[in-house]
Parts: C-alpha cells; structure tokens; sequence
C-alpha cells in the first residue's frame, strides 16, 4: 500500500503503530557466566575503550547531563575488511544499574545514528537550521545505556572494502555480522556484558531484531562461556515483518484509532488480498482512500500535529508525488526506515 511515506527512512512513534514486545527465555542457567570480579584482560579491554571515549561533540549543549560517550569501529571481518560503527551513551543516572539496549533502524540502509540517535531516541537532537546539537527530552538514555549501530555494513559510517557484487548484502550475514559485532564489542566493553541486554528497532528492523537475538539464542548454546550475552528481550515498533499481514495490521490499527469509517474498513475486508500482485479495482479504490486520509494526519504520530519530520519542504503534495513515481502498489512501502 502506498501511503505518503517520502523518504527511504522514516521514522515512527511507537505507539501509532504495531508495537511488538516479547521477553526471550534465557538458555540453561549452566552456560550462564558468574557475574564477577574483571579480570585482567578485562582492564587492558577497558584501556581500549578509552580511546573510544567522546569527551564532547561540536555543537554539544554545555548544560548536558553527565554521561559517557564512546564510538567507533568494531571490525566484524578481517578478510571482507568489514567494519561496523557504533555510538554509546550511557545512562544518565547509575549507569552500573541501567539495562543495555541495542537500537537498530531499518531500511535496509538507515543509519541508526542518523535516525535513531539523532532524531529519534538519542540524547542529541540535530537542530534545523544551525550546525548544533539540542537535548531530548524524551531521550532513551533516562532508563538505559543505548547503543546505536550502523548495520549492515555500508550503511551510515559502517563499511566494507569488499565490493557488494563480491559479498551481497542480506539478511542472514546481516544477523551475523551484528552478531560478530556484539561479541567483540563484549570484548571492548566487558563491564557492561552481564547486563539485561535488549534489541530494539523499528521498520525494516522487524527482520534485523528477531534474526540477531536468533543467533544469538542459537549461538549461547554453543559458544564459550565468556561470549555469553545476556539477551532479555526484543522490542519493535512499526515492525515491518510481512508485507501481507502488516497491510491488514496497518487497516486494522487505523479502524481501532476510529481514523477510517467502518464502511471503509469493512471495504478492505471484502475487496482486498495483499497477498495478490495485482489488487483489485475496489480494493484500489479502498487503498486510495485511507491515503488521502494520511494526507492530513501524521500515519507515524496520530495525536501530534503534522510535522516536518526532520525532512526539507516535507509536505502532503511532495509526499503524493514521490508516491506516484511508484509503479505499482507495492506493499513494500510501510518497510521504510
Ligand atoms: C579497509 O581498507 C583500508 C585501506 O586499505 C584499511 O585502512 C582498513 O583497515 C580496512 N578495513 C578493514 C576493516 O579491514
Ligand atoms: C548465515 O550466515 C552464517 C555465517 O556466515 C552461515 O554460517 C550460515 O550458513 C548462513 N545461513 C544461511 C541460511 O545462509
Ligand atoms: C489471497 O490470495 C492468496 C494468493 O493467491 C491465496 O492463497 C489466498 O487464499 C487468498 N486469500 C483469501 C482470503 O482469499
Ligand atoms: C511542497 O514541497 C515541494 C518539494 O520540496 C515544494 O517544491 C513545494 O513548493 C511545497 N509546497 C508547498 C505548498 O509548500
């Protein structure tokens, strides 16, 4: 369905949208490291992490609350010459304490620090306009330490000496490749392993999160006990999963909302199969419909007025018009960001 998204990454509320929370059992309490003392391998990691250590950014607000920042590259593959940034902020308050939550964005191609971090959840906001940052007020890290990471590589600052034509991207060396990251990021940051670890992310992300906490609860059965990670749960929102069923979901969700009449709604029951290539004339009609509703309301923010969302001259026509450049009525389209 083709509703005026306009840019390959756009962002969510979570809340408008299907938010998807599961909590993981945990595997065998027996591959379960002891929670104990660094060792001295652990220090010399902890010397490594300092030269990861952000002491303030340009433009940074000098009334920013207290907290750490590192960032970098974590190399996931020696022989691709495959290297994965990250950017992470701790805690503001007793960080020690604070679970640890991986954010992924999705795309495929957004950059979780160009969206994430910087218009999403992160502590710093890019302002319009002047080359400064501003504070979130609603940042993530009130409750959790958050890493952001550019994955796969090739998006953001994540990159890869190996051309894609050589090494395709996808989703399975994606899941791996964040994996491999977690691991050596682990290995830099040991202090902070035997913490609740969460995945969170939005959009595409809806593959990216089940499919790393997959290896990962594959891979803790089998791994050495000090690559154990300590996954608690997953979140997502606006979790693009299924182009068939997240269609109806996004029907769905709007009817509940009371933003489409039961006539329109029930129009979708009886005319549409997203499962089909080719749609029918009604169902056309039905999708043409709740589009120009999303016109006036911000399909990612219900009960906020329309906003810009962070892009130039974002607007319903401009949006229709990259809308139309579609060919056809791709269900592909809710898979943004
Ligand atoms: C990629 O190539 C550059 C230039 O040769 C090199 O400096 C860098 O270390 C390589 N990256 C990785 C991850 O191997
Ligand atoms: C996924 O990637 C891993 C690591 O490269 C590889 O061992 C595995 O065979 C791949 N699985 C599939 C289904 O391609
Ligand atoms: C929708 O279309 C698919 C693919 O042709 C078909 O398998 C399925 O039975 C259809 N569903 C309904 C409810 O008609
Ligand atoms: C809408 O956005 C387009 C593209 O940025 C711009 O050319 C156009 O002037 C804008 N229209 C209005 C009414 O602001």
């Amino acid at each position: 369905m083709k509703v005026q998204t306009s840019s390959p990454c756009l962002l969510l509320l979570l809340g408008s949208l299907a938010l998807v929370t599961l909590t993981l059992c945990g595997p065998a309490a027996s591959a379960r490291p002891e929670t104990g003392s660094l060792d001295a391998s652990a220090t010399a990691a902890m010397e490594l992490q300092e030269l990861d250590r952000v002491m303030s950014l340009p433009g940074q607000p000098a009334y920013s609350p207290e907290f750490r920042q590192y960032s970098g590259y974590v190399t996931t593959d020696e022989y691709l010459g495959k290297a994965l940034f990250y950017w992470f902020l701790e805690a503001t308050d007793k960080p020690d304490e604070k679970p640890l939550v991986l954010w992924l964005n999705g795309g495929p191609g957004c950059s979780s620090i160009g969206f994430g971090q910087a218009q999403e959840l992160g502590p710093f906001l890019v302002k319009k306009d002047v080359a400064e940052l501003e504070l979130n007020p609603y940042a993530w890290n009130q409750v959790a330490n958050l890493l952001f990471l550019d994955s796969p590589a090739g998006v953001g600052f994540s990159y890869t000496n190996t051309s894609f034509g050589k090494d395709p991207p996808g989703d399975n060396s994606t899941a791996y490749g964040s994996y491999t990251f977690l691991i050596r990021w682990f290995q830099r940051f040991p202090q902070h392993k035997m913490k609740e670890f969460y995945i969170a992310g939005e959009s595409y992300a809806g593959h990216y999160v089940p499919q790393l906490a997959n290896v990962i609860v594959d891979q803790n059965k089998i791994a050495p006990k000090e690559n154990y990670i300590n996954l608690k749960g997953i979140m997502i929102g606006n979790a693009y999963m299924d182009g068939d069923t997240d269609l109806l979901g996004i029907v769905d969700s709007a009817w509940h909302h009371a933003l489409i009449s039961d006539k329109l709604y029930s129009d979708f029951q009886k005319f549409c199969n997203f499962s089909l290539v080719d749609l029918s004339k009604e169902c056309n009609a039905a999708i043409d419909q709740f589009n120009a509703l999303y016109s006036i309301i911000d399909i990612y923010s219900l009960y906020t007025p329309r906003c810009e969302l962070g892009y130039p001259n974002f607007n319903s026509s401009f949006a229709a018009q990259i809308g139309r450049t579609s060919s056809r009525v791709s269900n592909l389209d809710f898979s943004n960001s």
